[in-house]
């Protein structure tokens, strides 16, 4: 007892001399987006966060900034290359502006079946060489994110590309996007992801196109009264961190940072269709939107209005991209 008693006035007096043990500040990594913590890339990003907190034992802090509340997204890649944040997920549209035009092929309409097909992409050498590219900008790329397949819509009914004629659509920052919008018959307009329902709701664009995700979570449903499921092109992410930042980290630390970002990465592609279809149909369901299923004739002539943008885009995204794309999943020749 005596010597608990000693061990105890010890501690105490070592307590008293040695002063409070300075805390080691964690290393912060803020990852910024635009769209709402309710939407797969959202959903992705806090489970990052949580895995990142949890393999580093909280030396790391994953500040995450949804629905551009930190950045526009066309402010984000400049902030990320400045330093200012160290992990963005920007879809593959955004890096055309940047100079990495190959990544528009992803914007190509009817370029990818399915999900399956764009996985053999971004998960094999064509996803990692894509990557490579980014190297030089500043920039590393650690995962491809899916969200999922685009939807139309517009305040009036739209069953083919005849009904788009004149029509101000929305479109992200892409000149593939550019295209496919002109060879629907649609004039397309550039604008941020953030200002899109004030858009739709003022009357400055008539329609634009999205994933059902992104269309929910930012209430366009209710500024829109008709929608088309034409599954006409593709949105997904990449991943990117500042690469000084990365290559600087404690080679440990960046370690649980990889598992982590694995386990996100699978996670959120994962959830991605059921978050689209969800999202589907809520707005369905609440009465402020009709969505429209075209029959296959109807298809055929969204198909054939598109048929011209992979060729007349070649030169821009790359003929031999193209032709790579199409062995690897399939559809050389079609
Ligand atoms: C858009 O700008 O429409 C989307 O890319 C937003 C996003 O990040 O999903």
């Amino acid at each position: 007892m005596r010597g608990f008693a000693a061990v105890l006035s010890i501690s105490f007096v070592c307590a008293l001399t040695a002063g409070p043990v300075a805390a080691q500040a964690p290393i912060v990594i803020k990852f910024s987006h635009v769209v709402t913590n309710e939407t797969p890339k959202g959903k992705g990003s806090l489970k990052f966060k949580e895995l990142a907190e949890k393999y580093t034992d909280g030396k790391v802090k994953v500040e995450v900034y949804p629905n551009s509340s930190l950045y526009k997204d066309n402010e984000e890649v400049d902030a990320l290359q400045l330093g200012a944040v160290q992990m963005l997920a920007p879809s593959l549209a955004k890096f055309g502006p940047l100079g990495a035009k190959e990544f528009e092929v992803f914007d190509l309409p009817f370029m990818f079946p399915d999900k399956d097909a764009l996985k053999k992409v971004t998960t094999g050498p064509i996803g990692r060489e894509m990557f490579s590219r980014l190297a030089d900008k500043g920039i590393l790329g650690l995962a491809y994110w899916d969200n999922g397949f685009k939807v139309f819509s517009a305040n009036h009914p739209l069953k083919t590309p005849d009904d788009m004629l004149g029509l101000k659509i929305r479109i992200q920052s892409s000149k593939v996007l550019e295209a496919e919008i002109k060879a629907f018959g649609g004039v397309p307009q550039v604008l941020a992801f953030s200002e899109v329902y004030q858009a739709l709701q003022t009357g400055v664009v008539d329609g634009q196109e999205n994933t059902a995700s992104n269309m929910y979570t930012q209430k366009m449903h209710e500024v829109q009264k008709y929608g088309i499921i034409t599954n006409h092109g593709y949105i997904g992410y990449a991943v990117i961190v500042n690469r000084k930042f990365w290559d600087g980290l404690p080679a440990d630390i960046r370690t649980q940072l990889d598992k982590a970002m694995a386990e996100a990465t699978e996670y959120a592609n994962a959830i991605s269709q059921k978050e689209n279809d969800d999202a589907l149909d809520a707005m369905n369901k609440s009465g402020k939107i009709t969505f429209y299923t075209p029959n296959a004739g109807e298809m055929k002539q969204w198909m054939t209005a598109a048929k011209p943008v992979q060729d007349e885009m070649a030169g821009r995204v790359g003929k031999d991209l193209i032709e790579k794309i199409r062995a690897t999943i399939g559809t050389a020749g079609k």
